[in-house]
Formats: C-alpha cells, sequence, structure tokens
C-alpha cells in the first residue's frame, strides 16, 4: 500500500477564492478537511489533495500569489485553445487556476448565456485532464461536482479505454442533479469526444452531467437521502431509470459545516455569544435583531426566519403564502436573501400588508445571517427538493430551530421534534399547519430550551463527512 493518497478535486467554485452557492462552501471545506484527517485514522496514510479551479474574472486572489506552472495548448478541429495554469496555496494545499479564453468570455462563474457556459467548462474540464500530464502528477482519484466538472470524469473513461490514466478512478459528487450542463455535441466532437452510445436517454447523451453519471467509477449524493431520491421520477430529472442501473456505485454523504467560522460562541457578529448551557442569552440577539429589523420589541412573539436564494427550488412562495394563512397567531417574520425577480416582490408585498410583522431583506448580507441564526427562533426551509441544505445546519448549531421539509438533507439532518420539525407534502396548507403545530410548542420555555441544546451538540462537522469521503476512496483503490 503505498502511504499517500493523490486526489485531485475539481470545482467550479471554492470559498475563499469565489463563491456563488453552497458548492463553493463545499469545495472550499471539505479538501481541506480531507487533509487534516488524523493519522490515527487514515493508518499513516497522507492525503495529498489538491484542488483546481477555473480562473474566472472574479475569483479573488488578493491573499494568493499566482505562480505560472504549466502552459499547453487543448487541439480541436479548427484550431486550439491556449491553456494557463498558475499554482497557488491554501493552508499548505496546492491550489491551481485554469486560464484561457473560454473562461473569459462571461464575466460570471454561472451566466445566463448557457451556450458560453458549455463551452467554458467543457473547455475548463478537459483542460484539466490534460493539466496533468504537463505537471507530472497523476492523481489516485478525480473527484468532479456537479455538470461543470463532470466532463473530465467522461474524458478520464476514454483516456483509460486507451490504456492512459489506468490508475486514476472518478468520484462524481451530485450536488444539484437538475442543472445537467447544455447539449455539447459539436462541442465534444470538436475535441474528439464520442457522445455515449448506450444507457442514457437519447436526448442525454451529450450533456455534461449525465455522461459524467455514466462514467464515473462512483456518484456520490449530498445527503443518503438525496442519493435514494435521485431514483425516483419526482427527484431524477428524467434520469430516474437509468441510475437505477448504477445503484451499486451510487453512495450518500452528508455535507458539514464550518463549526469554527459558525460558533454561536466566538461569533463576533453577534450582540451576545452563547453556548448551549446559556441559550437563554440568545434573548438578548433577537432583542437586537428587533431592533435593527424594525419589528415589535417583544421577546415572547416567536421570530420566524427564511434566509437563502429566493428560488421556487426553496419554497419560498410556500413560506409566503403559508404565513398568510396564520395570521390569527401571534409571529414575526424575517425573509433574508436574493433571487427571483417574482419571489422578491412578493415577499416584498407580504411586507407593505403587514409591516408590524414581516420583515423582508432583499439581498445577500452574510452578517445579518448570522445575527438571524443567533437570535430567530424557528428557520423555515419548505424546499421542494434540498440535495443536502446548509442553513439548517448552520441553524441548530446556533439554537435556532429549523422547520423544514421532509426531502434530502433536511430529513437526514433534523431529528423531529428533538432537534427541529419536520413535515410532509409542498403545500402551502402543510406548511402551515407545521409552523402551527411549531408555534403551539413555543410557550412550553423548558421544552423548547431542551431541543435547542440538543440541537447545538449535533455534530455536523467537515471531519464526520471526510472520514466517509477518505473511505470512500479508500474502497474504490482497493478494487485495483
Ligand atoms: C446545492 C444544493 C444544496 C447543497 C449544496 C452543497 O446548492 O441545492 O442542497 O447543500 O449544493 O452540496
Amino acid at each position: 500500500m503505498p502511504n499517500t493518497l493523490k486526489v485531485l478535486f475539481v470545482a467550479a467554485e471554492a470559498e475563499p477564492f469565489v463563491k456563488v452557492g453552497g458548492l463553493g462552501d463545499v469545495a472550499g471545506s471539505l479538501p481541506r478537511a480531507l487533509r487534516a484527517l488524523t493519522s490515527d485514522f487514515t493508518g499513516g496514510i497522507e492525503v495529498d489533495i489538491r484542488l483546481v479551479l477555473p480562473l474566472h474574472p472574479t475569483v479573488r486572489t488578493e491573499s494568493a500569489t499566482l505562480r505560472p506552472t504549466v502552459t499547453f495548448y487543448l487541439t480541436r478541429t479548427g484550431g486550439k485553445e491556449l491553456v494557463q495554469v498558475f499554482e497557488s496555496n491554501l493552508e499548505g494545499m496546492p491550489v491551481y487556476f485554469v486560464a484561457g479564453d473560454p473562461i473569459n468570455q462571461t464575466g460570471a462563474v454561472y451566466s445566463s448565456n448557457v451556450a458560453l457556459d458549455g463551452e467554458k467548462y467543457a473547455f475548463f474540464s478537459l483542460a484539466v485532464l490534460e493539466m496533468l500530464q504537463h505537471i507530472g502528477w497523476q492523481p489516485d482519484i478525480l473527484h468532479a461536482n456537479d455538470w461543470h466538472t463532470a466532463l473530465a470524469v467522461y474524458a478520464l473513461l476514454i483516456r483509460r479505454w486507451k490504456n492512459e490514466f489506468l490508475g486514476t478512478f472518478s468520484v462524481l459528487t451530485v450536488h444539484n442533479l437538475p442543472f445537467m450542463g447544455p447539449d455539447l455535441a459539436p462541442r465534444l466532437a470538436a475535441y474528439g469526444l464520442p457522445p455515449a452510445s448506450s444507457g442514457l436517454p437519447k436526448w442525454a447523451r451529450a450533456m455534461p452531467l449525465p455522461l459524467g453519471l455514466w462514467s464515473a467509477d462512483c456518484i456520490v449524493g449530498v445527503s443518503p437521502t438525496y442519493a435514494r431520491e435521485m431514483l425516483t421520477p419526482e427527484y431524477g430529472a428524467g434520469l430516474q431509470d437509468f441510475l437505477q442501473t448504477r445503484t451499486d456505485v451510487i453512495h450518500g454523504i452528508l455535507n458539514g459545516i464550518d463549526t469554527k467560522s459558525f460558533d454561536p460562541a466566538t461569533d463576533e457578529t453577534l450582540a451576545f455569544n452563547y453556548k448551549p448551557e446559556t441559550v437563554s442569552m440568545r434573548a438578548l440577539n433577537k432583542k437586537a435583531l428587533q431592533v435593527r429589523l424594525d419589528l415589535l420589541k417583544d421577546p415572547n412573539v416567536p421570530l420566524l426566519a427564511m434566509v437563502g436564494r429566493m428560488d421556487p427550488q426553496k419554497g419560498v412562495d410556500l413560506t409566503l403564502e403559508a404565513l398568510r394563512l396564520l395570521m390569527d397567531l401571534p409571529w414575526q417574520a424575517v425573509i433574508l436573501g436574493t433571487g427571483d425577480p417574482a419571489l422578491e416582490s412578493s415577499a416584498r408585498l407580504l411586507q407593505a400588508d403587514f409591516p408590524e410583522r414581516v420583515h423582508v431583506e432583499a439581498r445577500f448580507d452574510l452578517t445579518l445571517a448570522r445575527q438571524i441564526y443567533g437570535g430567530a427562533d424557528i428557520l423555515l426551509m419548505p424546499s421542494r427538493y434540498e440535495p443536502c441544505g446548509l442553513a439548517q445546519m448552520i441553524a441548530m448549531r446556533y439554537g435556532c430551530l429549523p422547520l423544514v421539509r421532509a426531502t434530502g438533507g433536511l430529513k437526514d439532518t433534523v431529528i423531529p421534534d428533538q432537534t427541529g420539525f419536520v413535515f410532509d407534502g409542498n403545500t402551502a396548507g402543510a406548511l402551515a399547519a407545521a409552523i402551527r403545530k411549531a408555534l403551539a410548542l413555543y410557550p412550553d420555555r423548558e421544552r423548547w430550551q431542551a431541543m435547542q441544546k440538543m440541537a447545538m451538540s449535533q455534530d455536523f462537522s467537515w471531519e464526520r463527512s471526510a472520514r466517509r469521503y477518505f473511505n470512500l476512496y479508500q474502497t474504490l483503490l482497493n478494487q485495483r
């Protein structure tokens, strides 16, 4: 057994360099957690995991020096594309940045121009594989994430058929199945990649994520429940029958959260820091929040919250409708997040109708988000689907009890009536009934605090996830 495990972690975004959504949190934290696994756990194996990202125009590199590493061309019919690779470092972990024209074509990490995004990520994925030849480092595991990097997994398989990269196994983590990337048939042909000839439904045979799912040695859903849900018509986005044929390689591993950064005992954005034993002190944070949000300063009125992207996936519309059904009860609500303009304006409408109890902040504000976790009573997450979800885990760590729909990672992280509230169904009526039930429990302070303490003591550390991924890598390599 060699005592180094070499992993290349490939993603479109990663904290602290560039972050748009949950993928950025994961790609920023998981590789570092894998590197930090103790040799007691790994049996003396050192995890040499490296991260590779596109050098988007928006990448924040102030804190890091970028050293030019290699330069080469990707050939395709009709021309060749220049690839420049830079190397940097994050707390001792090598981080590569791939630069090239297709990556600069759009300013954003994800643009609204599907075709350009397709070209960009096809270029990035293929450049990543090619880069390995040039830097002279062949990983044992190529770990890709979502559609953006799935073609690296596909191209790897094609190369293995040509007896190259024989020692490299692939893992593809699915954070969001419905986003599969555009049909890239002409692009793939130009790069000399054949479409998949069987297995996949016809419409999916030249799409990045399906091709990755078709070729990966191992597929990971970001929660055990989501890994099973992907196999059903409700959540499978048309790929359920195909995925059914791959159940032997599909696993579910929950994400973690950064428990150092998200710690109510030290979080500097909070008016008052607290621990499970002093959770009653949260009342001071709630008061500070009520002042900041211009809500009635009454400690006894339950404060409901919703934090995150305003997206139909998140069930924002269900929340807005449910709140209107609950006007007979005392509550206040704060909604923080941006996204879908139609959802933002319905949220504003609710605030205009009930200014004394609803406060909407249609923007991205990490500080306010933390203050909400640290002061609100209930976090609402009635997601239509939720591969993992991070907000409910952060909320629990802060003693803000999540009220979630029984789906994906929400179902796997919230223990019904012990660390939060869980409901079935995806209607405003079902959500309203669940909120009603939680509000009825609210006056029982003793019971509520017991739930808060239990929520705060759950282990959502990245170390737990990293151990599972490490074991998975080992299982794959043992097939060698
Ligand atoms: C996506 C999913 C979310 C998950 C995140 C990180 O954003 O929608 O549920 O937590 O990826 O895996």
